[in-house]
């Protein structure tokens, strides 16, 4: 390289990795693998020796790394949150031993730690008590997080009487077991679906990996959310002005005795040997932890040591991590295929030759969009790196070239869909292609029915997606009102070939007269499901649960919605411009009122039927309210009465609360929570008058 070319390659990594230190610390959406980047510092820090003259003051390298989010109280370290230096290689693990010899002689032990892949936090204790907790930031300053930590149990918030000193900071890791981060994702996947989020939109929202869970939760606004999903804490590190033990190894026997919870995996070494041993132990074990690490933290074990060996710039002299590289594997791409979700969004698939990677065969790996293609520069039948990461779908992370056959061509990238045949569009600033044939692409209409059936919709549970494709390859439903018009004698008997994807392989059955008898009685029983479900059945873009709610009580009929007006829409509390051009696409269009019109001569209720003696109003529209303590009616009646007003329910009192109903035995906490936000507290019967009730 010559000069110029250094100058401008120092340029692009420098913004490469800021960008990639912003996707990671503040938006908690890393989108390279750890040590991708980790490479990129490494050849900017070489080339920044190399070329003092061209390396930058304010250089990524110069930095700890992490941005401040805005929304918390910034708090400035007692102690700088400082980075450990890493290396992937056993040969720089050796240099690092070297180093630490020629200064303090052979005479020393190490203390080996798990390296938890989670958030630092520092915490700070007064006389036993919790006063603060602060991530890391930028290592000199960080949030101010302590609502939200109080909430995880393996923190104490008091510590029983002990020899620990009156002030002091512990700094720990906050992590998310695996087993919690798959229960409570698997939840947000559902809680997505139900609000009407498209498969592409659900990948792209759903968290990546435990860490980012942890992240994106301890960064939440409201504790009592936080206390929903179960974080834990691994204490490793005790900053106070007078020294509290003479080794790392004592203090830490030191904090488990004053009641944090250490990792039980961490041992006392004699040498580099010994250390190396720790580390491919857990290589092989890592899977087996209920949580994740992502390498191995060494450390001088006597304080004196340490002290004399100092401190680079960044970095401890008597610490490093090793780091494990995410497993990957490389195989051969067989070819790209490309799947159609229920909104017609087509999402690029490497089918790949059959490979082995953490324990599971893996042979498709997502490879996301267009762009992704482009940015990969993949050509048929390339040699590719997959990587499965902290993630569940594992996923193309780059090519050998070198492996690639002299006449390979480069992938391109379809341009009609491959189930119906129609030209594919990409919408002005969307990454994704969509296939606009709504009411002639197969997976699109099946996809659609299978919403309609689901259990937050119209609830016919007797039917499941794979009967639902087989009755459509059959003719016999082409939309969901066609269910509708399915009888005994045409199901009785029906020969069904739907394609397992699990088992990549067609299965046939017949359908007996017990299932004949369970799908039509769910279909029946559809029909009482009430207006504003079926509303969300229905599959309108974006009109989720909770929008289809509001519309129903808006317009409380499905005519008055089809005939108003995109403003009429949008001027709803919380709907807006987007979601009523959706609705009123969703009935311009022709064949969309052919299958309403099949729906009402089904019976399916259209319309909100009242309860006897109930009547509706909007009057409580845009209002929100807490109801706490207990009343002369039910507190569900309660609450079912703000909503059929127009209201709404919340779980937790916040500035924007507009009413605290306040009944007996309500919780002090709520009291106190509503007079420091100064929400107006109302009784029972001063809520009845605002309804017109007394
Ligand atoms: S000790 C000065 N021990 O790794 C030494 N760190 O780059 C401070 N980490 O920010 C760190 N497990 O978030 C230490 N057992 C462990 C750790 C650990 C995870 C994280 C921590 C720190 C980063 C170091």
């Amino acid at each position: 390289m010559n000069e110029q070319e250094v100058k401008i390659r120092i340029k692009e990594l420098t913004d490469l990795i800021n960008q990639h230190n912003y996707n990671y610390y503040t938006l908690s959406q890393p989108t390279v693998s750890d040590f991708n980047f980790d490479m990129m510092l490494k050849e900017l820090e070489s080339l920044e020796r190399q070329y003092p003259a061209l390396a930058d003051p304010n250089s990524p390298t110069q930095k700890v790394g992490g941005q401040i989010t805005k929304n918390f109280i910034q708090v400035k370290h007692k102690y700088p949150m400082l980075s450990l230096g890493n290396t992937y290689s056993e040969e720089e693990l050796r240099e690092f031993d070297e180093r630490v010899r020629k200064s303090i002689g052979d005479d020393f032990e190490y203390v080996v730690e798990l390296k938890f892949d989670g958030l630092a936090i520092s915490i700070t204790y007064e006389k036993g008590k919790l006063v603060r907790a602060v991530t890391r930031g930028d290592g000199v300053q960080g949030d101010d997080v302590t609502a939200n930590v109080k909430t995880i149990k393996s923190i104490p918030i008091q510590l029983p009487d002990g020899d620990y000193p009156d002030n002091f900071d512990i700094r720990g890791e906050i992590f998310m077991h695996r087993k919690t981060f798959e229960k409570l994702n698997n939840e947000y996947r559902k809680e997505l679906e139900e609000k009407g989020y498209d498969e592409d939109e659900i990948k792209e929202k759903l968290y990546k990996n435990p860490r980012n869970f942890a992240s994106g939760t301890l960064k939440m606004q409201d504790s009592a959310e936080v206390a929903k999903r179960p974080l834990d804490c691994f204490s490793y590190f005790i900053y106070a002005d007078n020294q509290v033990a003479q080794t790392h190894f004592e203090s830490l026997e030191k904090a488990k005795k004053w009641g944090f919870q250490v990792s039980d995996q961490y041992r006392l070494c004699k040498n580099i040997t010994e250390v190396m041993a720790f580390i491919h132990h857990f290589d092989k074990q890592r899977e087996h932890l209920s949580y994740e690490i992502d390498g191995v933290v060494i450390k001088v074990n006597s304080y004196a040591q340490q002290r004399e060996l100092g401190f680079t710039a960044k970095n401890p002299r008597w610490a490093i991590s090793y780091k494990y590289k995410a497993q990957s594997a490389l195989t051969q791409l067989l070819k790209v295929t490309y799947q159609v979700g229920r909104t017609g969004a087509i999402t690029p698939v490497a089918n790949l030759k059959p490979v082995q990677l953490a324990g599971t065969t893996v042979k498709r790996a997502s490879l996301y969009n267009a762009d992704e293609i482009e940015r990969l520069d993949l050509y048929e039948n390339d040699w590719v790196f997959v990587e499965k990461g902290g993630e569940i779908i594992p996923k193309v992370t780059a090519v050998d070239v070198s492996k690639r056959g002299l006449f390979s061509e480069k992938i391109k990238y379809t341009d009609v869909c491959p189930e119906c045949g129609t030209t594919l569009v990409r919408r002005e600033g969307e990454v994704v292609h969509y296939c606009p044939n709504e009411s002639g692409c197969a997976p699109q209409l099946i996809g659609k029915i299978e919403h309609f059936i689901g259990r937050k919709a119209m609830n016919i549970d007797s039917l499941g997606s794979e009967t639902i494709s087989g009755l459509y390859q059959k003719g016999m439903i082409n939309n969901y009102a066609d269910l509708y018009s399915l009888t005994y004698e045409n199901l009785i008997g029906l020969e069904l070939e739907t394609y397992n994807e699990k088992k990549d392989q067609l299965t046939k059955r017949s359908l007996q007269e017990k299932s004949v008898v369970n799908i039509l009685q769910g279909i029946e029983a559809s029909k009482q499901v009430p207006f504003e479900r079926v509303l969300f059945a229905l599959g309108i873009r974006m009109v989720g649960e909770t929008v289809a709610k509001k519309l129903a009580r808006h317009f409380l009929t499905l005519e008055k919605l089809a005939s108003a007006n995109k403003e009429e829409i949008a001027t709803i509390y919380e709907i807006g411009d987007k979601i009523a051009d959706q609705v009123v696409k969703f009935f311009a269009d022709q064949q969309n009122i052919e299958v309403i019109k099949k729906l009402k001569t089904a019976s399916i209720k259209l319309e909100i039927e009242d309860e006897l003696g109930v009547e509706r109003s909007s009057i409580l529209e845009g209002k929100s309210f807490v109801v706490s303590g207990t009343f002369t009616i039910s507190r569900d009646e309660l609450k079912h009465l703000i909503e059929i007003n127009g209201g709404r329910n919340i779980g937790s009192i916040s500035k924007s609360l507009n009413y605290l109903i306040a009944g007996d035995k309500m919780g002090p906490e709520k009291l106190k929570k509503a007079t420091t936000f100064n929400v107006p507290i109302i009784t029972e019967e001063e809520f009845m008058k605002m309804i017109n009730k007394s």
